[in-house]
């Protein structure tokens, strides 16, 4: 596979699928499609499909719904999340106003679900409406507990395999489900892209603080400015002597920029982060050893040296 040729198939699939009058949501398809976004679901949903060996052409159809269905959540979550740039660029919020925001995210997901419904696959259309609810759940039960250092591990291990691995599950599973493999394998392949979604949202909560190869496009600091207790939070409470763990919420709810660095170098979380991390993506490569070499399983594991530091 071509990565470059498969995201303008992507892209012409996107314009395909959404469908528009109005000059605003016209706008909106524009900014979805130039988006600058690495299109990681669809092209993984298209890689597995490979592997697979499925070649049909509604793997186009369903890569480019998951995209949709992101790039929707991602409209809503600007707004929740009170963002101003999103790659680099500035949110929909910012440039047309946060109710527009909202009601365009609708749209697209709108485009999204008719487009499922069509495929007259009632197993595929079962595990993307359950992702949709699952996304809508996480977001609540993340804002429910912003601020609240009671939070567990746990609840965020709940709250990032709603908004984020929920959806790459089902990227891969939907790939084995076209493959013809049984709903049982298909879990198999589902669990794989759980836990590539898991290291994708805790590299990105990383991100938040610290400043890898290059940069994010992000605001610095957002999920601390907004108190969300996220990864390389809650792996510091966990490290902390007893001191400095009393320390944290009271860190957070100043929004001490400067003494929550100081303490994430100190205990050397970034490290420790990304040793968890690595040893997860060897497990994900470990599950790709299973298939005979191609080019796919190539730019598969080329997209898992991605996510390493
Ligand atoms: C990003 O997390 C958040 C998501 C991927 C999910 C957002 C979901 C909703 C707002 C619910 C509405 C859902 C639909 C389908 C319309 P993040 O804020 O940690 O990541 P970021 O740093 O990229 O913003
Ligand atoms: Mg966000």
């Amino acid at each position: 596979m071509n990565i470059s040729l498969a995201v303008s198939k992507i892209d012409s699939t996107l314009n395909e699928i959404i469908h528009e009058d109005l000059k605003i949501l016209k706008d909106i398809k524009k900014y979805v499609i130039k988006s600058g976004g690495k299109r990681i679901r669809p092209l993984t949903h298209l890689l597995f499909c490979d592997l697979l060996n499925y070649k049909g052409k509604d793997q186009w159809i369903v890569g480019t719904i998951a995209e949709l269905i992101h790039a929707a959540s991602l409209l809503h979550d600007d707004v929740v999340d009170e963002a101003d740039t999103r790659r680099g660029k500035k949110t929909v919020g910012v440039l047309y106003g946060n109710k527009t925001a909202i009601l365009t995210g609708d749209f697209l997901l709108a485009c999204g679900i008719e487009r499922l419904n069509r495929l007259q696959n009632p197993a595929i259309l079962d595990v993307f409406t359950d992702v949709i609810r699952q996304l809508s759940v996480s977001e609540l039960l993340q804002m429910q507990w912003q601020k609240n250092p009671k939070i567990t591990f746990e609840i965020y291990e709940k709250i990032i395999y709603g908004k984020t691995s929920s959806l790459f599950g089902a990227v891969t599973q939907t790939a084995a489900l076209l493959a013809g493999q049984s709903s049982k394998q298909a879990e198999d392949y589902r669990d794989f892209g759980l836990l590539m979604g898991d290291v994708f949202q805790k590299r990105d909560d990383l991100l938040d603080y610290f400043t890898l190869t290059k940069n994010s496009g992000k605001d610095h600091l957002k999920d601390f400015s907004n108190k969300l207790y996220t990864y390389p939070i809650l792996v510091l409470r966990e490290k902390a002597s007893k001191q400095d763990k009393a320390l944290i919420p009271k860190i957070i709810e100043s929004s001490n920029n400067k003494k929550i660095m100081e303490l994430l170098t100190e205990y050397k979380i970034k490290e420790i982060c990304f040793t968890e991390l690595n040893e997860d993506i060897h497990e994900l490569r470990e599950f790709l050893t299973q298939f005979p070499e191609s080019k796919s399983k190539l730019i598969l594991n080329e997209q898992l040296s991605k996510l390493l530091y």
